[in-house]
């Protein structure tokens, strides 16, 4: 990030990119976040996708093998990258992967779809928001689409800890203000752990960076949990999720 970065999340993200992958494991990823992206993003055949903050490229193959003809993931974080390419080399899909930061990311090309999977809650002012969408902004094709996944601007902060049961919960302030930080706590079921600080910002200060930026019709869609997912598990197992979503998805295009 442009502004000084007093966490140094490449490094942090260096330090936990095997415990973090791990995690894509847990019910909330499979069964929660994974339909959620693809119905976001919708048809993918022969689309070109930007994936940003791409991570170890979990997402980034579920829309390769969901039909998009091209997909390009970018990270900030080296060993995260290394763990994209190892898997690509262990079972080709066809993704590219790229080093690089999201909020000043420059590439000299665009793409039909621009996703960011638990990106954009890493800006901790409105100014870094901004970075993020311009980049977005920069690397849309005429007619594209933003698709993301994201912290809930409008949780319950009394609720930061009901998710403990799905491996992933949060804690942090009960009244957060803009800037604040929100932890993230990760259980992964062979027993590793880790956690990592997002980023408050008000719903208000997505709109007004999304517009600025030239990003038109933000909306926020409550995340559903798939039909094999309520079946898997035993009644009440989602009702914490269902009833007190700290995750959402996000959808835009680029303006005129
Ligand atoms: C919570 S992980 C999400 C990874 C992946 N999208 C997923 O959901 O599995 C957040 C990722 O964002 C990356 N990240 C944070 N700030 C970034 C930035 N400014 N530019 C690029 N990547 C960034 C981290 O290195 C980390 O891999």
């Amino acid at each position: 990030m442009t502004e000084r970065d007093p966490e140094n999340v490449e490094k942090k993200y260096d330090q936990i990119a095997r415990q973090y992958r791990k995690s894509t494991e847990l019910p909330l990823r499979v069964y929660v976040d994974r339909p959620n992206l693809l119905g976001l993003a919708g048809p993918l055949d022969g689309k070109s996708v930007l994936d940003l903050a791409c991570g170890e490229g979990h997402y980034t193959r579920l829309l390769k093998q969901a039909g998009a003809a091209q997909v390009l993931g970018i990270d900030l974080s080296h060993e995260m990258i290394a763990l994209a390419e190892a898997a690509e080399r262990r079972e080709p899909v066809g993704c590219r992967y790229q080093t690089g930061d999201a909020a000043d990311l420059a590439l000299e090309r665009s793409f039909d779809l621009v996703v960011a999977v638990y990106l954009l809650h890493y800006a901790r002012t409105k100014t870094q928001l901004l970075e993020f969408c311009r980049t977005i902004r920069r690397h849309l094709a005429p007619g594209g689409r933003f698709v993301g996944l994201n912290l809930d601007m409008m949780f319950d902060p009394a609720h930061y800890a009901s998710r403990k049961r799905y491996g992933i919960w949060f804690s942090g302030p009960p009244n957060p203000k803009e800037g604040d930080p929100v932890t993230v706590h990760i259980a992964n079921q062979d027993g590793s752990t880790a956690s990592f600080n997002n980023y408050y910002l008000t719903p208000e200060t997505y709109a007004q960076a999304f517009a600025e930026a030239g990003l038109k019709d933000l909306t926020w869609h409550t995340l559903q949990v798939s039909e094999d997912g309520l079946a898997a598990f035993p009644p009440g197992y989602w009702d914490a999720t269902l009833a007190h979503p700290m995750t959402v998805g996000m959808r835009a295009r680029l303006g005129p």
